[in-house]
C-alpha cells in the first residue's frame, strides 16, 4: 500500500498531461487499499521462512504512521525475527493459559511484532496501540504476507521475564503495557475466507 502511494506521489508533476495518469494511479491505489481492507484475514498456518528484512521494516513503518491521540505516538513496536526470542515469547504467551500449556499460540509464524504503549504518554494509549496493530495487520496483507493479532501481550509483559526483555532494550517496564502481537509470515495452505458480517453492523442516519 505504501509503495503504491509513494509511486503515485512521485509520478505527479505540474504538467496537465500528467494529471490523467495521476488520477488513474490514485484510483488504482484507492482500489488496492479497499481491496486489501476487505480481503485481509487472520492466518493461523505459516511456513518457517522469514520474509525479507526490508519488507518487515516497511510493515513496521506502516505501523508507525497510524493515527495517535494528539500525535503523542504512545505505542512502540518490538520487531522480533530472532527465533530464540520468538519461541520464548510464544512460551510466555501459552503460559497465560496455564503452566502446563505447551501450544504455540503464534501458529508457527516466524516473526512477531509486539505492540506496547506508554500509558503515561496519552490517555488514548490503548486506542493508539490498537490502531498500530490494525496498520500492521493490513500492511502484512498488502505485502502478500499472512498475519494475525495474538492477544495476551498485556499479561506477558506483566511477567518478570517479559519485563526483563523490555529492560534489555532500554524500555521503561513501569510505563509500557502490551497491546497485542502481530504474528506474520508466509501463509501455509489455503487463505481463510471471511465469515459473513452480522446484520445491523451499520446504522444510518441520513
Ligand atoms: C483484540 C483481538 C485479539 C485477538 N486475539 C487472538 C488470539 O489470541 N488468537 C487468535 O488466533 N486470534 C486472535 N484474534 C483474531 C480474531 O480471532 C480474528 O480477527 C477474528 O476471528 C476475525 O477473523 P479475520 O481477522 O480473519 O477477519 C484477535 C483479534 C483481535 C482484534
Amino acid at each position: 500500500m505504501l509503495a503504491i502511494a509513494a509511486s503515485f506521489v512521485s509520478c505527479c508533476g505540474n504538467k496537465a498531461a500528467d494529471e490523467n495518469a495521476c488520477e488513474n494511479k490514485n484510483e488504482t491505489a484507492m482500489n488496492t487499499t479497499m481491496n486489501d481492507l476487505l480481503t485481509r484475514r487472520s492466518v493461523r498456518s505459516y511456513t518457517d521462512e522469514v520474509p525479507p528484512m526490508e519488507v518487515i521494516e516497511e510493515i513496521c513503518k506502516a505501523g508507525t504512521y497510524a493515527p495517535t491521540g494528539m500525535n503523542r505516538q504512545a505505542p512502540i513496536i518490538i520487531a522480533v525475527t530472532n527465533r530464540e526470542v520468538r519461541d520464548r515469547l510464544s512460551k510466555l504467551n501459552a503460559s497465560v493459559f496455564g503452566p502446563d500449556n505447551d501450544s504455540d499460540p503464534f501458529y508457527g509464524a516466524p516473526v512477531v511484532l509486539v505492540v506496547l504503549a506508554d500509558t503515561t504518554a496519552a490517555f488514548t494509549w490503548k486506542e493508539d496501540g490498537s490502531l498500530v496493530m490494525g496498520n500492521l495487520l493490513n500492511a502484512c496483507h498488502a505485502k502478500g504476507l499472512g498475519s494475525c493479532w495474538i492477544h495476551r501481550a498485556k499479561e506477558v509483559f506483566e511477567m518478570e521475564e517479559g519485563k526483563a526483555i523490555l529492560r534489555d532494550l532500554g524500555i521503561d517496564d513501569t510505563k509500557y503495557v502490551g497491546i497485542g502481537n502481530c504474528i506474520l509470515g508466509y501463509t501455509a495452505g489455503d487463505y481463510p475466507e471471511a465469515r459473513p458480517r452480522k446484520e445491523n453492523y451499520v446504522y444510518w442516519i441520513k
